[in-house]
C-alpha cells in the first residue's frame, strides 16, 4: 500500500479524509484522541508546504434538523487549539464559495470541510459513494490521502469515492493502526464487549471465536444473550431475529454472560429481574466472575463499555473493570470512540489505543476494510 512518503505531496492541494466523528458536549469537544491521532498526517503536509484540505463526517445526518446538530465548527475549534493556528472552514461541500476557498488556499493553510454526511440529506450522495459527488471532491485536490481508519470500513464517497480519481496513499495514522492490529490479529485473546448492539458484533464474535480463549459480554447487549437462554430482562434493548444465532455462540462455551445487574431498582440478580426493569450496567458479581476470566489473560481486546457509564449510578462496572485491567499485567488493546473516551475518563491506560471501532473489529476479523482495499492499487 501506498504510504504519504512515496507521494509527492510537495506544495500541491492535498486532500485528507481524517475521522473526526468524535463525541461533542455543549458544542465542546469532550475527547480529542482521534484529533490528535491525526496531527502527524496533518504536520508532515505543513511541512511540505502543502495546501491541505481536510474533510470528515460526524455522526448520521438523516433529516435538516441534523446538519445543525451535527456541524464540525467544535471540531475546528479544537484543531486550531492543537495547531496553533487558525484554519479556514467552508459551510458549502459543493459550490462556488467551497471552490473560492481553496482557489485562495496559500502554501500550509488548512481547510477545514463541514460534515460530509451532510450530503446524505435530502439525498444520500456520500454514503451511497454517489459518482458526481466523488469526481466532484477529487476535482477540489491534487492528491488524495485516506487516515480515516475508523472509517475505513464504509466505502463512501470521501473515504473511497475520491481515490478512484486521484493519485492517493494512506497517512501516518492508518499506518500506525494496520502494524499494531497486525500484531495481534493472529494472536489468542479475550475479548470484552460492551454496547447495545448484538447485530453489530455476531459477525465478530463468529469469525473470531478459534482465536478466541473467551468473550465476556457486558452492557446492554447482553440482553439478547440472556433471553435466548430464557430470562426476563424486561424493558433492555433486544434483538429477537438474533437469538438463534446468540444461542450458537453460547454453545461453544466461549460466551461468558452477566449473572446480576444493576437496574433501575439497583442490583439484582438476572433471574430476579421483573418486566418493567432494564439492565443498565453489570452487576458485582459478574464483575467477579469477569475478573476470574481475566485473571491470567495475556492479551485482551476491548469494544465497548459494561453500562451507561455517562451517568454515575450505572457507571461502577465500566469504572471498576478499568481498575482491575490496571493491576494485571495483560497487554489490553482498547477499540473505538466510545470505549477510548470512557478509558480516558477512568485514567485507563491501555496498550494500544485504537481509533477504529467497527473498523478495527472488521479488521482483526480478517475482513478487507474497501477503502483500504482501492489503496492498494
Ligand atoms: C466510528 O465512530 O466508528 C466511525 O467514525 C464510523 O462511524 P459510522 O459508524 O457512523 O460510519
Amino acid at each position: 500500500m501506498k504510504t504519504i512518503k512515496n507521494l509527492d505531496i510537495k506544495r500541491k492541494k492535498v486532500i485528507i479524509r481524517v475521522d473526526y466523528n468524535v463525541p461533542i458536549k455543549d458544542g465542546k469537544v469532550i475527547d480529542n484522541n482521534r484529533i490528535v491521532s491525526s496531527l502527524e498526517t496533518i504536520n508532515y503536509c505543513i511541512n511540505e508546504n502543502a495546501k491541505i484540505i481536510l474533510m470528515t463526517h460526524l455522526g448520521k445526518v438523516k433529516t435538516e434538523e441534523d446538519k445543525n446538530k451535527n456541524t464540525l465548527l467544535p471540531v475546528k475549534e479544537e484543531l486550531e487549539k492543537l495547531l496553533n493556528k487558525s484554519i479556514f472552514f467552508s459551510h458549502e461541500l459543493k459550490g462556488k464559495d467551497l471552490e473560492d476557498k481553496i482557489n485562495n488556499l496559500q502554501e500550509q493553510d488548512i481547510l477545514l470541510l463541514e460534515n460530509t454526511r451532510h450530503m446524505d440529506y435530502p439525498e444520500k450522495l456520500e454514503s451511497n459513494k454517489d459518482v458526481e459527488l466523488s469526481k466532484y471532491w477529487a476535482s477540489l485536490g491534487d492528491v488524495f490521502i485516506l487516515d480515516a481508519f475508523g472509517s475505513a470500513h464504509r466505502a463512501h464517497a470521501s473515504t473511497y469515492g475520491i481515490s478512484e480519481y486521484l493519485p492517493h496513499a494512506i497517512g501516518f495514522l492508518i499506518e500506525k493502526e494496520i502494524k499494531e492490529l497486525d500484531n495481534i490479529k493472529d494472536k489468542k485473546k479475550t475479548i470484552i464487549l460492551g454496547g447495545a448492539k448484538v447485530s453489530d458484533k455476531i459477525g465478530v464474535i463468529k469469525n473470531l471465536i478459534n482465536r478466541t480463549e473467551k468473550i465476556l459480554i457486558g452492557g446492554a447487549m447482553c440482553g439478547t444473550f440472556l433471553k435466548s437462554l430464557g430470562y426476563e430482562i424486561g424493558k433492555t434493548y433486544v434483538e429477537n431475529e438474533k437469538i438463534d444465532e446468540v444461542k450458537e455462540l453460547i454453545n461453544t462455551g466461549k460466551i461468558i454472560l452477566p449473572i446480576d445487574a444493576i437496574t433501575e431498582n439497583g442490583t439484582k440478580l438476572i433471574e430476579n429481574i421483573t418486566k418493567d426493569e432494564t439492565i443498565f450496567d453489570i452487576g458485582p458479581a459478574t464483575l467477579s466472575r469477569f475478573k476470574n476470566a481475566l485473571n491470567k489473560t495475556e492479551l485482551i481486546l476491548m469494544n465497548g463499555t459494561m453500562g451507561m457509564w455517562e451517568e454515575s449510578k450505572y457507571s461502577k462496572g465500566t469504572e471498576e473493570l478499568f481498575n482491575y485491567l490496571s493491576e494485571i499485567d495483560a497487554k489490553v488493546i482498547v477499540c473505538g470512540g466510545d470505549t477510548g473516551s470512557a478509558s480516558k475518563f477512568y485514567n485507563f491506560k491501555p496498550y494500544y489505543l485504537s481509533t477504529g471501532g467497527g473498523a478495527s473489529l472488521e479488521y482483526l476479523e480478517g475482513k478487507s476494510l474497501p477503502a483500504l482495499e482501492i489503496m492498494e492499487d
